[in-house]
C-alpha cells in the first residue's frame, strides 16, 4: 500500500516557484531517494511535505490530503523529519535529545527500550550519554538527529543529506545504521541525498531532480547501471 504519495507537486518562497512539479510515491515500509545537484529542490520537496514552504498540487499520507497542513500536525500524523545541518539539540545532553524526541509518545515502557536500542545501533551515542550536543562529532551529531527522529516512532522518516559533511568512513558507518534501523524496524524512508552511492545502498527506488522536477525515477539497479547517472552522480 502507498504511504505517502506525491503528484505534482509545486513549492514557492514567496512570489518564488522553485518545484515545478514533483511526483514521487513511498511504500508502507519502502524506502526512496530523492538524488539531484545541489538546488534542484531535494530539500524543497521535504519542507512541502513538512509544510514548511507552501505548496500546490497533491500530497496524500495514508491516503488523506495533507498539504498545508502545519508542521506540527504533519509531525503528529507520524512523519519525521531529519532536517539538513541535522537539527539536534545542542544545549541538552544525548540523553535529553531522545526524550525530546519521544515528548508525544506516553508508553514509557516502550520509550526505554527504544532508547536501549538505539544506544545498541548507535554505540557511539552510548559513549557519549550524557555529553551534550555540542560536544559531539559532526558524524555523532548525525546519528542522534536520526534516533531523535526515530523516538517519536513516526511511519515514516524524511532524512535529509545525512552524509553532508562526514568524513567517507563516518558517512558509510552512518547509513549502515540507517540501513539496519530500517531492516529492523520496517520504518518508511524518503532519502535526500547528494551521494548517490550512499542513497541508492539504502533505498529501493529513486528519483532524479533537476531544477524542481523529476528527470528520472527508477530502482536503484536501474539507476546504477544508466551511464548518465554514473557520470553525474557517481563519480565515472
Ligand atoms: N529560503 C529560501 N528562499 C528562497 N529561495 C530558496 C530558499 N531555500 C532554497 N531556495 C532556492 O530553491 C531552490 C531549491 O533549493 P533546495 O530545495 O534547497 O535544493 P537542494 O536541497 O536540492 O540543494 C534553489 O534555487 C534555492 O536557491
Ligand atoms: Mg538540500
Amino acid at each position: 500500500m502507498t504511504l505517502l504519495e506525491l503528484e505534482d507537486v509545486t513549492a514557492f518562497y514567496g512570489p518564488v516557484q522553485v518545484l515545478e512539479g514533483v511526483s514521487l510515491s513511498v511504500p508502507e515500509g519502502g524506502a526512496v531517494g530523492i538524488l539531484g545537484a545541489n538546488g534542484a529542490g531535494k530539500t524543497t520537496t521535504l519542507r512541502a511535505i513538512t509544510g514548511v514552504v507552501r505548496a500546490g498540487g497533491k500530497i496524500t499520507f495514508d491516503g488523506k490530503d495533507i498539504r498545508g497542513k502545519r508542521p506540527e500536525q504533519v509531525a503528529a500524523i507520524g512523519i519525521a523529519h531529519v532536517p539538513e545541518g541535522r537539527g539536534t539539540l545542542s544545549d541538552l545532553t544525548v540523553r535529553e535529545n531522545l526524550r525530546v524526541g519521544a515528548y508525544l509518545r506516553k508508553d514509557r515502557k516502550g520509550i526505554e527500550s527504544d532508547i536501549e536500542y538505539l544506544l545498541d545501533l548507535f554505540p557511539n551515542l552510548k559513549e557519549r550519554y550524557r555529553s551534550h550536543g555540542s560536544a559531539l562529532s559532526g558524524g555523532e551529531q548525525q546519528m542522534l538527529a536520526v534516533a531523535r527522529a526515530f523516538m517519536a516512532r513516526p511511519r515514516l522518516l524524511l532524512l535529509d543529506e545525512a552524509s553532508l559533511g562526514l568524513a567517507p568512513s563516518t558517512a558509510k558507518n552512518v547509513y549502515d545504521a540507517i540501513r539496519r534501523l530500517r531492516a529492523e524496524s520496517g520504518i518508511a524512508m524518503l532519502v535526500v541525498e547528494q551521494n548517490a552511492n550512499l542513497a541508492l545502498g539504502l533505498v529501493d527506488t529513486a528519483t532524479v531532480l533537476e531544477v524542481g522536477r523529476n528527470v528520472l525515477t527508477g530502482t536503484s539497479a536501474e539507476l546504477r547501471g544508466m551511464d548518465e547517472i554514473r557520470r553525474a552522480y557517481l563519480g565515472g
